[in-house]
């Protein structure tokens, strides 16, 4: 069966098309990001318009690319929630439009959901049940995937995000929006252990996150040295900030792993892109004799082949809409 996934949820414009779920056939994504620098962050008024401008262009890419026509899609998967209304709503009509047209079942597909279907594309073998790591610019939440298309969430942070945490310390630092990546970077030139910051939890709740605690920490770092005249070492408040988020991410994500008894562990989300993440996880699961995935660094950001991917599970389901669909901005992870 072949999906056409299209993405519109932040600030790319993407679309793909997967075989079975499982095999990329081609991947187009149009960034926005070098528009939204200028501002420090996403203008969504700005990323709505971006994705009008190019929605046309990059579907047509994509079936291009694939050789293929929507007339030998099986299904147009979409992603409809959660995010920018204005921008999920660019893709969602333009979903609608091409399955009206064609005639095809239109597939609403959860934001969250896909990125934990990037691992599909680049592990055949993996298969749920397994505990997913979701995180990303807007959301970081300990997940169990009982099915392809069955979920519940475990816990979830109770503020900031852990991209966004990543991008707000960046931006302290003085790094272009989006600086999760760069403050990564940074760090791996860094030492962890040159800064004590605090890895907060969350009263009452094994699994819940909160960052905002350690964002303070390293805004009133950085706001006091600058008050002071002192010159820090950059590599080594990003390293030793990055060893915190990724304490307090891996340490609630074994304990969950541990009480559910799964032995199969799964990082999605922009943030699993991280090497600090990356390498204290397959460090730990291997001590525990637990496996690990993670998407490849290419299908980590949003894109198109992970809606579609999700898309051919949703449609195996029967999770399909009418032309009444709606984007949602907000809409947990276990709801269709
Ligand atoms: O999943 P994603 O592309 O978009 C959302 O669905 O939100 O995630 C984007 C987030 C941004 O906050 C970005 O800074 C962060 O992922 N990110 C990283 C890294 N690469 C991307 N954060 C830390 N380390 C990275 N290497
Ligand atoms: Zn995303």
């Amino acid at each position: 069966m072949y999906i056409l996934g299209i993405e519109t949820s932040c600030d790319e414009t993407a679309a793909a098309v997967v075989k079975d779920g499982r095999q990329v056939l081609s991947n187009v994504v149009a960034s926005q990001i070098e528009e939204h620098r200028l501002y420090g962050g996403v203008v969504p008024e700005i990323a709505s318009r971006r994705h009008a401008e190019a929605i046309s262009g990059v579907v047509a890419k994509a079936l291009r690319e694939a050789g293929l026509a929507v007339e030998d899609m099986d299904g147009i998967a979409v992603t409809h929630a959660p995010g920018l209304i204005g921008a999920l709503l660019v893709g969602v009509n333009f979903a609608k439009g091409l399955a009206i047209a064609a005639n095809k079942p239109l597939i609403p597909t959860h934001h969250l959901r896909s990125h934990i279907a990037a691992n599909f594309l680049a592990h055949p073998e993996l298969k749920p049940p397994f505990l997913c790591l979701v995180v990303s610019g807007g959301h970081s939440h300990i997940v169990l995937a009982e099915d392809y298309t069955r979920f519940s969430v475990i816990g979830r942070t109770r503020d900031d995000a852990a991209g966004e945490c990543f991008d707000k310390a960046a931006r302290a630092m003085g790094m272009p929006y989006p600086g999760g990546v760069a403050l990564d970077n940074e760090a791996e030139k860094g030492d962890p252990a040159a800064f004590s910051f605090p890895r907060p939890h969350v009263e009452g709740s094994r699994y819940d996150f909160s960052f905002s605690g350690l964002k303070t920490a390293v805004l009133n770092l950085l706001h006091n040295a600058e008050q002071k005249g002192e010159m820090l070492n950059r590599a080594d408040v990003c390293a030793s900030f990055r060893a915190a988020v990724v304490d307090m991410l891996t340490e609630n994500f074994l304990k969950a792993a541990q009480d559910t008894g799964m032995k199969t562990l799964v990082l999605a989300g922009g943030v699993s892109a991280n090497k600090g993440l990356r390498t204290r996880l397959t460090a730990e699961c291997e001590k525990k004799g637990l496996t690990l995935y993670a998407p490849p660094l290419s299908l980590c950001g949003d894109n198109g082949a992970m809606v579609a991917a999700q898309g051919y599970y949703e449609l195996l389901a029967g999770h399909t809409a009418g032309p009444d669909l709606n984007a949602i901005a907000s809409l947990p992870i276990d709801k269709l």
